[in-house]
Order: structure tokens, then sequence, then C-alpha cells
């Protein structure tokens, strides 16, 4: 009975949500300027292509996720995995892709530890065991078959040409490769690609012969390439070969999955955003109901009091996560729980009642029922719209290429929790839900979010940054919601972030939060969190605006 009650509270919600988006259907119909925005100003300029062509958000979401893989090796990617949230303007639809990578069939739950259940250092990150089977091809084939109104091979000939013809690097990029110089040399093919003897320098054009290949024969032969073809033998063998424990099987039954986005209303807004295996949707969600309770308008952005609302806020759900989040295929937890309004309320009334740091050592006692990913968004000018964040997880995987495949392979697997209690690559612990299983795909913390206003898609958004992805969100969310900024200055304004455990609250170099420690927070300052890629609708047009954190993205308005 509970688990009918739960259906048809969850349908009615999506029901509402439909209906509200068909009653503002005359809005989304009018044509305006496209925007594509992305880490690296290449795969900017092929998606805009695409979309001047005639393509439309979903051809050029494919393009750019190919030409990622070329021109931005350490988080864009056909090695590893990630999430899109969809909205076909024309159906007034939206839906989610999950094509995270899976654990392979032979991986256990002890299979990173020793005999004596110690962790073994590096194994789950930097070894042949440390890949998920990857997502993105198949993730990309996917949603071109639903979507796509441009034949694939031209989607990914961009990716194939810049892959083949090499492309310059930028000052940031040359620095990025030589700093990962060590790591690369640890195998003889990344070594072969990535290590220049006398180092790279800005300007130095970059080639991926292997990779063009590669690209050329899944753009032919299609994603079957990748998951039963030439592609897929070398990489098996090899992972053989080297003490991996991929086999066939793995790579034919991979299969990405087109999902029910969550969506949660927040003030006037319904937000969508990605619901398991990532716990990003989750946490923002529960962070934003949670505050939802303030009069958040009252106070000032960089005061102390809203920054310890949101940093008690994200405490608050982080915990959650790190208790009760997992792979819903593996689980039973009723993520409706954390999510609803009424357990935000009871949250919030515990912050309000403290007038310091909020004691959190139970999760869920409450109840009563390398920063490397990469994000891009996309509009087209008759409002489809794409937010898509995939990865390899640390900064180019795990490092390791399988040979003559050019293709960096992920580290995903160091995102389960291979040891209840044992921090992974960013300080995040987890419970059973989240351990190792055969088949089973690692909890994410990738967001991409897309924010309706009457219907029509009013903010894009999205950041790598491991843990730090869901509070960068969250904090542009409330940046442009609440404090009324504009895109840019939403992006640029510092972040803080807080995941329970470490009990530390970090906070971006330059942001002043003078008094925060007498309320018992202890604080470590940050050089970065999190790069958001985000489109907002400002003065009856689309602004892109790429974060400045780092170099090298760009957003383009196409007219
Ligand atoms: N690999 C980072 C994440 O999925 O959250």
């Amino acid at each position: 009975m509970k688990l009918i009650l739960t259906l048809f509270k969850r349908n009615l919600l999506i029901f509402l949500f439909l209906i509200s988006l068909i009653s503002f259907s005359s809005l989304s119909l009018s044509k305006h300027n496209a925007v594509v925005v992305t880490r690296h100003h290449l795969a900017t300029e092929v998606g805009s292509k695409i979309l001047q062509d005639g393509g439309n958000a979903f051809d050029a979401a494919i393009s750019v996720a190919f030409a990622l893989a070329v021109v931005n090796p350490s988080a864009g990617n056909i090695g590893g995995g990630g999430f899109a949230l969809l909205y076909d303007a024309n159906k007034k639809t939206i839906e989610s892709i999950d094509y995270r990578e899976r654990a392979p069939i032979k991986a256990k739950e002890n299979m990173f530890l020793d005999e004596k259940d110690n962790v073994i250092k590096g194994l789950s990150t930097s070894s042949f065991l440390a890949s998920g089977i990857p997502g993105t091809v198949d993730g990309m084939y996917q949603i071109h078959k639903k979507y796509g109104s441009v034949p694939i091979s031209k989607l990914i000939s961009p990716a194939v040409e810049l892959a083949e013809k090499g492309f310059r690097l930028s000052k940031f990029q040359a620095n990025y490769f030589n700093k990962n110089r060590d790591k690369f040399s640890k195998n003889p093919e990344t070594k072969k690609i990535f290590v220049k003897k006398d180092m790279w320098k800005k300007g130095d054009l970059f080639k991926q012969k292997d990779l063009a290949k590669t690209l050329k024969r899944i753009s032919k032969f299609g994603r079957d390439e990748f998951y039963s073809g030439e592609t897929a033998k070398k990489i098996i063998n090899y992972y053989k070969k080297n003490g991996g424990i991929f086999t066939q099987n793995d790579f034919l039954n991979y299969q990405s999955k087109f999902k029910p986005p969550l969506c949660s209303t927040f003030i006037d807004y319904d937000i969508c955003s990605m619901s398991l295996p990532s716990s990003g949707g989750i946490v923002l969600s529960q962070s934003l109901n949670i505050l939802e309770n303030f009069d958040l308008t009252s106070y000032d952005h960089d005061s102390l009091n809203y920054n310890r609302l949101l940093t008690e806020a994200m405490r608050f759900s982080f915990a959650d996560r790190s208790e009760f989040l997992g792979d819903a295929d593996f689980n039973n937890f009723d993520i409706s729980k954390i999510t609803s309004k009424k357990y935000a309320k009871t949250l919030a009334s515990i912050i309000k009642s403290s007038k310091s740091k909020v004691d959190i050592d139970s999760p869920g006692e409450y109840f009563t029922e390398s920063e490397e990913t990469t994000h891009f968004s996309i509009i087209d000018s008759n409002g489809n719209a794409v937010s898509n964040t995939y990865t390899l997880n640390t900064a180019y995987g795990s490092g390791i290429i399988a040979k003559g495949t050019g293709i960096l392979m992920n580290n995903e697997m160091d995102d389960f929790s291979i040891k209840p209690g044992f921090p992974n690559f960013f300080g995040l612990v987890g419970s059973d839900a989240n351990k190792v299983e055969s088949k089973k795909a690692p909890l994410s913390s990738m967001t991409p979010t897309i924010v309706f206003q009457e219907g029509k898609p009013f903010l894009i958004t999205g950041s790598p940054g491991g843990s730090t992805i869901i509070s960068t969100v969250l904090q542009l969310l409330l940046n442009v919601l609440i404090f009324d900024m504009e895109i840019d200055e939403a992006s640029i304004a510092k972040r803080i972030h807080h995941q329970w455990k470490p009990d530390i609250l970090f906070i971006e170099n330059e942001k002043k939060l003078e008094g925060i420690d007498k309320l018992g927070f202890d604080t470590i300052y940050r050089e970065r969190i999190g790069e958001t890629h985000s489109i907002l609708f400002h003065e009856n047009r689309y602004e892109g605006f790429a974060d400045l954190r780092r170099p090298d993205g760009k957003a383009i308005s196409v007219h």
C-alpha cells in the first residue's frame, strides 16, 4: 500500500509538471537564440556549427561529447560515462539518460582490499581494476536514436578531424599534461601519446592518431564497434593481459538507460536534475527543500548567517547521501524519505533552533517515516535543451590506454564505497548501499540540472568537482533564483562546500567568512570549488557563461 501511495505521489508530481509545461507551450514555441557552452572553445565551436547547419540541441550535444573526448582528454571521454538531462520542446517532455559505467561482472565487494581487509592503495584509482564498463558511446547513440536529426557520422566527424589533424594546446593544457607526466608514464600507451621529451608548451600541435582511427571505426560501424567490434576486443584483451577482469559479456551487456529525472519545486521554479545512480539531484533537492524554510531573500549573500544555513543544509544532505544512497537497481531505499518537504521542514527546524554548528552523528535519525569531470549546456532555437555531465572520474581517469585504441579509461570504481567508512578520492564515505557489486553503478555526484520557469527552460547548468559538484550547482541556483544575479556574477561568486565527512567547511580563497570558526566549524581554504558552464534566460534571450575558474571554456550564441 505504501509503495502504491509513493508511486501515486511521484506520478502525480510528474503529471502536474507536464501539465504546467503544456499550459505554457505557446511561450516556448517562439524562436530565440541558441547557445552552446562547454569547457573547451573548440568543442563549443563544434556544437555551434552543428546548430548553425540546422542540427538540434541533441545533435550538438552528441557532437560536443565526441569532440571533448579529443580536446579535453582529462575528462571528456569515450572511455568513461555520465548523465544527461534531455528536454524536448516540441513534446514538452524531460527525461534523463544514465550512461554511467557499470562494474564488471567479476567485480567483488572486497576486490580492493588485502587479506587483512585493508585498502590496497591505488588499486581503485590507477590499476587495471579501476575501470567500470564505459557508457559514453552507448549513451550518445541512444540519444541519437531517439532525438537526433543529423546522421551520426556527421556528428562524430569533427572529433575525428581534431584527433587526426591535431589541435593547438593552450598554456593551461600544456601545463596540465606536464603536471601529469608521472601518471602518464606508468602506461606505455599513454606515455607514447601524452608525454613529450622536452615538455609540452603553449601552441604545440597535439595529435591522437589511434583515437582518430577508433572514432572512425565507431562512426562507420556504429555503437557495436565499441561493445563487440575491434575496439572492444582491443580493450578486453589488453586488460586481460595486464591482470584486469573485463570479459566480452561485460561489453555485450552494457546498456545505458533513459529514466525520469528527479523533479522538485523550489519557490516558483520546477527543478529537474539527475537521480540515482547519481546522488546529485537528491542532495540538491534535499538542500533546497531545507533552505526553502528560511526567508532567504532577507539574508546578505556573503553574511555569516546565510553561509551557516547553506553549510548546515549541505551537511544534512551529504550525511544522508553517505548513509543511504547507492545504485537503485541494488537497493530498496525510498528516496522520497529524504527529498520530502516534510523531512526538510524537520531538519530546518533543528537548524533554526541552534545558534551554532548542529550535531549530526546519525544521519536519518530525524526521519518521520580531481576535481575532474566536465559539464556542457546547450539550448537550440526551438527550446530543446541538453544538460550533460560526464567524466573519467579523476583527471585522465586511470591513466591507462588500451593498446592501439587511444582511449583513456576511467577509474570510476573508486566512486564505490570500497570499504565502509573508507573515504574515496573525494573524501566521501559510503555505506553498504554503495558497496562494490557485480554489474552495479558506483554512486555519482554529477548534477546536470535544468530549472524551468513557467514551463520554459530558465537555467541550464552543471559542474565538475567530485563531491563539490552538488554544492556548486546548489549555490549557482541560489545566486540566480534568490539573489537575482546574472549568470556571470552567479558563476564567479565564491563558493563554500561541506560534505558532512570530513567535518570541514571548505571555503574558496578570497571569500571572507570571519567568525564562522566561532560557530564551531573547522575551515580549510581551497583555490577552487567547481566550474560551471551555464545558460540563463535573461531579458528575452539565452545567455551562456563559461566559468572563469579555469581557462579555455567558451560560450557561443547562435542566431
Ligand atoms: N566521478 C565523480 C562522480 O561521478 O561524482
